[in-house]
């Protein structure tokens, strides 16, 4: 054996042996609601498409037409010759679905992250993390060398004390700290404390950085994110996706004119890669435009979360009122979560189950993620199996 097959079989074995070998699953249907899964008709309830958009004649058309108009690839970086107008359109249309100054888009929301969190902050820089933040945020974390300290998951009272912690740590150096928060956390699908979070930042001087990946299109009365949820100010950078509830790709940052000047000249994610094809860009900018003309769509979600919960409450599983359109329900064993899986799907219904490293060790769980066209039939029909299957492995 090569030191390769030995590296990678020694991974791949424990992988096997902890439950957590990891394959790809073959849809052979677009994204929407019902899916096919190896010919297999499939309730999807697993999908981060929450307003279930992709799939929309009016869309497909448009994005279709922006092909025509802009061909099949954007030929350069941003900076190079790579900035169409649909590049422009967007970031403008994203500044005003946000309510900010100003917006820079990025070819996914993780390389929003990694690029703007690094280029805010150096190795003299302090960085203050939510335990259950996303990948992509540690990962900039990672890149930047600044020095991190990571706070209990939502607790207030743990980071102000990593703050007084890091400040211990000061000698004459200026403080300079990024306090940097998913908005809604995507495995347990509850919401970071905005108004606390603003308080917490102007009183230790810090910036605040917040990625609604799953809040755009999702929370707030028409889908503008936390700051519409709470009816407070917004963070000082807003970090998003396109690919989930706007079913189109790229990532973006929102804020101050400045900031996003700065990010232009800096990140180095958004400097160093092909601009996002013309054609995605158009996509992404009509399907949010769509949202903004279409907030009953975003109630249609709300209202059906809330119904989901409720169902499963009332077959009898511990599950909290959810204010996303993620439903975490927790199983514990990684084994046992994927058995419960697996028999939903024999049943015609994919919930996945997800596990360590995505989640930590013994808090396996089934992620459910509902969409705007779910029909209460069907999320009922799903909580009923949902509630026998746990059971019955009990
Ligand atoms: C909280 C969070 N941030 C960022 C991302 C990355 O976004 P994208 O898929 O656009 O790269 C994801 C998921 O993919 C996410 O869940």
């Amino acid at each position: 054996m090569s030191s390769l097959d030995l590296f990678t079989d020694e991974f791949l074995q424990a992988a096997r042996e902890t439950h957590t070998y990891r394959t790809l699953r073959h849809i052979t249907t677009p994204e929407a609601a019902h899916v096919k899964i190896d010919g297999t008709e499939t309730l999807l309830l697993a999908s981060n498409s929450y307003l279930d958009l992709a799939n929309i004649g009016e869309l497909k058309q448009a994005m279709a037409q922006a092909v025509l108009d802009w061909g099949t690839g954007s030929g350069g970086a941003r900076l190079t010759t790579g900035n169409k107008t649909p590049h422009q359109e967007l970031e403008e249309f994203i500044a005003k679905f946000k309510g900010e100054e100003s917006a820079i888009t990025f070819n996914t929301g993780y390389m929003a992250n990694v690029g703007t969190i690094s280029a805010l902050c150096g190795k003299n820089d302090f960085i203050f993390s939510d335990e259950l933040n996303h990948a992509s945020i540690i990962d900039g974390i990672r890149l930047s060398r600044a020095k991190c300290f990571v706070y209990k998951h939502n607790d207030i009272a743990d980071l102000e004390r990593v703050i007084k912690e890091a400040a211990a740590t000061l000698d004459a150096r200026p403080f300079r700290g990024l306090i940097v928060t998913d908005a809604v956390f995507s495995m347990d699908g509850d919401l970071a404390n905005l108004p606390e979070l603003l308080r917490i930042a102007k009183e230790n001087d810090c910036l605040l950085m917040i990625d609604e990946a799953h809040a755009t299109g999702v929370v707030g009365k028409t889908g503008r994110g936390l700051a519409e949820h709470y009816g407070c100010a917004h963070a000082d950078v807003t970090v998003g996706t396109l690919s989930k509830a706007v079913a189109a790709e790229g990532g973006f940052v929102a804020g101050r004119q400045q900031l996003i000047d700065f990010l232009r000249n800096k990140a180095r994610s958004f400097i160093f890669t092909t601009a996002m094809a013309p054609a995605v860009a158009a996509a992404a900018c009509n399907n949010l435009r769509y949202i903004g003309s279409h907030p009953e769509r975003v109630r249609q979600l709300q209202d059906n979360v809330k119904f989901f919960c409720e169902a499963l409450q009332r077959e009898g599983l511990d599950v909290q009122p959810s204010p996303s359109a993620i439903v975490p329900i927790v199983v514990g064993d990684e084994a046992r979560a994927l058995q419960v899986s697996a028999t939903l799907q024999e049943r015609g219904i994919l919930i996945p189950a997800i596990r360590y490293p995505t989640v930590a060790r013994g808090q396996a769980r089934l992620r459910a993620s509902l969409m705007a066209t779910h029909t209460q039939e069907e999320l009922q029909t799903a909580a009923t199996a949902i509630s026998q299957i746990i059971k019955s492995i009990d």
